[in-house]
C-alpha cells in the first residue's frame, strides 16, 4: 500500500488542492452554489475511489454526501464521518495568500479548510482508494461527509435517525482533531459540548444624545459589559447558579494522567506572544482547555464604530456568547440556566433578549475498547510511537448523537496540529500530516478487522 501511496503522491495532493479551491462556507448564504459544487466534487471522488451507492442527499440545509463499499456482510463495518464545509475566511486582509487559492510553502498547504476538515476527510477517500486498488480492504466502509458541521450540524441529527439502517456500523472513524506534535502522536478521547447564544440589551426606544440624556438613562453597552463581567468571579469560576452541578470531577489519577501529556508553558506563551496565561484557579492549562467548562464572548457590538467620534447613547448592545461543556452537562439545561440567570441580572432600566444559536453534547470514549486499540496500534505502526490519549477542547456536535442514534462510539483519529490555525487566517495543514493520515487509516482497518475477528487474521 505504501508504494501505491508514493506512486500517486502528486495526484493525491492536486485533488485536495482542487477541493480547497471551492469556497464552501456553510455560514454565509452567498456561498450556497459553492456548497453544492463541493458536495458534487466529494461525491465524484468517492465514486472514483471505488465506492457504491454514492449519492448526494438533500437536507433542510446543505446536502450530505454518502457512499459505501460492502465487501462481506460478516466483516465489521466502519463509518467514516467528515465535513466539507469550512469556516468563513474573514478577515481576508490578514491572509498572506488568498484563502481559496491554496499554496504550498515550507511543506505546508495554506488554505481555508486545509486542515479543518477538507485535508483530513480527503485522507479517508485516498485511503479507501488505496485499499481498494491494492486489494487490501479488510472491513466494510461507509462514508458520510456533511456540509453543516461549522454551523452546528442542526439538520444532520434527523438525517441520521432517518437513515439508521443505511448508516448501521460497528464503529465511526473521524479525522477532525489534532495530535500533540508530529513526533508525539495522540488520540483525542473526548470532545466538549457547546451552548451558543446571542444576547441583546435594549435601552431607550432610539439612540440618544449622550450629553442631553447621558447619566440619566441606561447605556445598554455599559450594562451589557457589566452583566458579562459578572458572569465570572475573581477566581475564573462561572457564576451562573447550577452551572457546575453536573460537571464531572476527575479523580486524582485521571488528572495526573491528563497532566502527564507533554506541555511546555513557556513555548505556549511564546507561540501566542503573551506574557501570562489566564483561567480558572486550581486547574492546569491542559485541564482548563479540555475537561473544564468555559464561558466566552465571541463577538460584541453596538454604538458608533465608524471613523472619528460621535457622541451617542446607543439604544442597543449585542454579544455572541459560547459555553463549552463537559460531561455530564447538557446543552439544553445550560441554555436554560444561562437564560434564566442573564434575565435575572438585568437592571430594570433595560430589557434583555437571549436567543439560542446551536448546541451539542460533550463526548468521551473509553481507551479499553477494540476500536481505540485498533487506532492505537495503527498510529504506533505508522509513527513508530504509541499515541497518548488526550481530551480535546473542541466540539463536533454529531458525535454524541451518533452514539444515541447508532449505538456506537466514535474514534477521533485526527492528524492536525495546534499550529494549523483552524478558523484563523492562514490556516494550514502539513504535507507530512496529510500523507501520514493516508498511511495510517488502512492500518486502522487492518488492526480493527483482526481484533474483531481473531480467528480470521
Ligand atoms: N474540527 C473542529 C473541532 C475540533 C478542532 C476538535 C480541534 C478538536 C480539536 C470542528 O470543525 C469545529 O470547529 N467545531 C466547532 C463546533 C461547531 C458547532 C461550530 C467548534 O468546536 O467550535
Ligand atoms: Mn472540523
Ligand atoms: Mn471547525
Amino acid at each position: 500500500m505504501l508504494s501505491y501511496i508514493n506512486e500517486n503522491r502528486d495526484r493525491f495532493l492536486n485533488e485536495l488542492l482542487d477541493l480547497l479551491r471551492i469556497p464552501s462556507v456553510s455560514a454565509d448564504s452567498k456561498f450556497k452554489p459553492e456548497m453544492r459544487k463541493a458536495a458534487e466534487f466529494v461525491r465524484d471522488r468517492i465514486s472514483e475511489a471505488g465506492a457504491d451507492r454514492v449519492e448526494i442527499y438533500e437536507t433542510a440545509g446543505h446536502p450530505v454526501v454518502y457512499g459505501q463499499k460492502i465487501v462481506d456482510e460478516n466483516l465489521p463495518t466502519v463509518l467514516i464521518y467528515g465535513h466539507y464545509d469550512v469556516q468563513p475566511a474573514d478577515p481576508y486582509e490578514l491572509w498572506n495568500s488568498p484563502p481559496f487559492e491554496p499554496v504550498i510553502k515550507n511543506e505546508r498547504i495554506y488554505a481555508r479548510g486545509s486542515c479543518d476538515d477538507k485535508g483530513q476527510f480527503y485522507m479517508h477517500i485516498k485511503a479507501l482508494e488505496t485499499m481498494l486498488a491494492t486489494g487490501n480492504l479488510t472491513c466494510n466502509v461507509k462514508i458520510m461527509i456533511e456540509g453543516e458541521e461549522e454551523i452546528g450540524s442542526s439538520n444532520l441529527g434527523s438525517f441520521v435517525s432517518a437513515h439508521k439502517e443505511m448508516l448501521k456500523c460497528d464503529t465511526i472513524l473521524i479525522s477532525d482533531t489534532s495530535i500533540i506534535a508530529n513526533d508525539v502522536p495522540s488520540i483525542e478521547t473526548g470532545l466538549r459540548g457547546l451552548t451558543y447564544v446571542e444576547v441583546e440589551v435594549i435601552g431607550a426606544n432610539r439612540d440618544l444624545h449622550s450629553g442631553v440624556y447621558g447619566g440619566g438613562v441606561a447605556n445598554p453597552i455599559n450594562v451589557l459589559c457589566e452583566m458579562i463581567a459578572s458572569l465570572k468571579d475573581e477566581k475564573g469560576h462561572i457564576t451562573i447558579p447550577g452551572f457546575y452541578d453536573d460537571v464531572e470531577d476527575l479523580t486524582a489519577d485521571q488528572r495526573a494522567a491528563l497532566n502527564a501529556a507533554p506541555f511546555d508553558l513557556e513555548e505556549y506563551k511564546k507561540d501566542l506572544q503573551i506574557d501570562d496565561i489566564m483561567g480558572e484557579e486550581g486547574y492546569s492549562t491542559i485541564e482548563r482547555t479540555s475537561v473544564r467548562p468555559t464561558l466566552d464572548v465571541n463577538g460584541i457590538w453596538g454604538g458608533y464604530i465608524g471613523e472619528g467620534a460621535k457622541t451617542v447613547l446607543p439604544s442597543k448592545a449585542n454579544a455572541k456568547i459560547s459555553m463549552r461543556l463537559v460531561p455530564h452537562q447538557t446543552d439544553e439545561e445550560i441554555l436554560e440556566l444561562f437564560t434564566r440567570h442573564f434575565e435575572s441580572i438585568a437592571p430594570a432600566a433595560v430589557k434583555v433578549k437571549v436567543a439560542p444559536h446551536h448546541g451539542g453534547l460533550p463526548y468521551v470514549t473509553p481507551t479499553d475498547s477494540v476500536e481505540y486499540k485498533a487506532a492505537e496500534m495503527a498510529m504506533e505502526e505508522s509513527f513508530g510511537k504509541k499515541p497518548i490519549p488526550t481530551r480535546g477542547g473542541g466540539s463536533i456536535p454529531i458525535v454524541a448523537l451518533f452514539e444515541q442514534e447508532l449505538g456506537c462510539k466514535s474514534i477521533l483519529m485526527g492528524f492536525g496540529l495546534d499550529i494549523d490555525a483552524l478558523h484563523s487566517p492562514n490556516e494550514s495543514y502539513g504535507l507530512f500530516n496529510y500523507y501520514k493520515g493516508i498511511e495510517t487509516i488502512p492500518l486502522f482497518f487492518k488492526h480493527y478487522a483482526a481484533l474483531k475477528n481473531p480467528a480470521k487474521a
